[in-house]
Formats: C-alpha cells, structure tokens, sequence
C-alpha cells in the first residue's frame, strides 16, 4: 500500500513537472525568441506621435505565445496579439493579430492583421535581447482612414526580466521625404 502511494505521488509530481515543459517546447531556432514569450503590459508609457495627429498616451497588452502547428506546413510560430487603448479616453485604439517565427537561417517573420485595416509582412534579425522588423509587404484595405505606410521599421527590446520596449518607426504618403520617424514607443511589464 505504501509503495503503491508513493508511486502515485511519484507520477504525480512528474506529470505535474513535465506538463508546463511539454506546452512550451520552441524549436531551435524559435529558442532566439524565448524572452520575448509571455504576457507583457502598459498601463500608460506608450505614446504616439506623428506629425498630423496630437500627440496621445497609451496603454497596450502584448500577448506572445507558442501557437499550435499547422500538421500541413509544419513550421512552428508564435502567436502575437496587441490591444491598445487611450489612457485618457480609455477609447479602443487597436487590435492586431499575427504569427511570428525565426526560419533556421535565423531570420525572423512576424506577420500581422490590424483592426486598422492593415495586414503587415515584417522580416528581421533576432539577437539575445532585441528584435528588429521591417516591413516587406503591406496590404491595406481601400477604405482605410490613415495614410498608406510606405515603411516600418519595429524594433522590441528586452531592458530584463521585468521590461521590454517596443518601439515602431514609419514612413507614410506625407511624411517623412525618407527613412522613418518614430510612430509609437511603449514600455511594458511582464504580467505573471
Ligand atoms: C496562442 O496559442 C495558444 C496555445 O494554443 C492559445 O491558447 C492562445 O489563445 C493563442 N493566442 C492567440 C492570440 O491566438
Ligand atoms: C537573413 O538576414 C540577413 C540580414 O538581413 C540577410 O543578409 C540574409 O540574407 C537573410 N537570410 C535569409 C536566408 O533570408
């Protein structure tokens, strides 16, 4: 009786340690971006800033997690959702929704759908702290109310365990004549 209760207790804690690792297995490659997984937050550090538009504070929450694979393509991602609101009107800014992966040149892919209008292709390099996109391929719908964007530039970088900063760069129809402007900066806080 005994031994079989100890048994019991054995598998117990073994499933119980084994079962977080086997949700969150990255692949080799998708490994360069294990510190960027979790569940991150602004109450209100991000601003935005743009030529045309009042400069505006707000808050966001970035969620980044290992996503389910596709049995047909077979290539890991992790799945990538932002909500943003105004600090001030506590007014929806947007949502945007997408898959990011590092390839095994250890490139990485992050692509992107917003309540924008926009649907984004971004392609960068991964180092042990910082991730930078730009974009290659942008589809916008035809009635969107913001400016075509030309280029972006994203760059998110992990201060520690506690911080990251994402920060986005572009370049729309007006503005600027060439290269980026800062569009967005944000400091988040990793939620538990
Ligand atoms: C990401 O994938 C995880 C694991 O399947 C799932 O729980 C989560 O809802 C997904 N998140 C998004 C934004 O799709
Ligand atoms: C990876 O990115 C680097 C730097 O942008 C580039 O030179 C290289 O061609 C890329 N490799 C692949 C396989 O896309």
């Amino acid at each position: 009786m005994s031994s079989f209760r100890s048994h019991v207790y054995v598998s117990v804690f073994l499933l119980s340690t084994l079962i977080p690792f086997s949700q969150q297995v990255l692949n080799e490659h998708n490994q360069k971006l294990e510190w960027i997984v979790g569940k991150w937050r602004s109450e209100f550090s991000g601003k935005i800033f743009w030529p045309t538009v009042p400069t505006m504070t707000f808050g966001e929450e970035l969620v980044i997690n290992e996503a389910p694979i596709a049995k047909s393509a077979n290539v890991q991602f992790l799945n990538f959702s932002a909500r943003a609101w105004s600090h001030s009107t506590k007014d929806h800014f947007h949502d945007e929704w997408g898959f990011l992966t590092v390839d095994p040149a250890g490139n990485a892919t992050l692509m992107t759908t917003g309540n924008n209008g926009f649907t984004t292709y971004e392609t960068g390099t991964v180092s042990p702290n910082k991730l930078v996109l730009t974009l290659k391929d942008i589809g916008r719908i035809s009635f969107s109310r913001d400016l075509p964007v030309e280029d972006l530039r994203r760059t998110f970088i992990r201060h520690d365990d506690r911080y990251m900063e994402q920060v986005i760069e572009m370049r729309t129809a007006t503005h600027p004549k060439v290269g980026y402007l800062e569009h967005t900066r944000v400091v988040y806080t990793k939620l538990k």
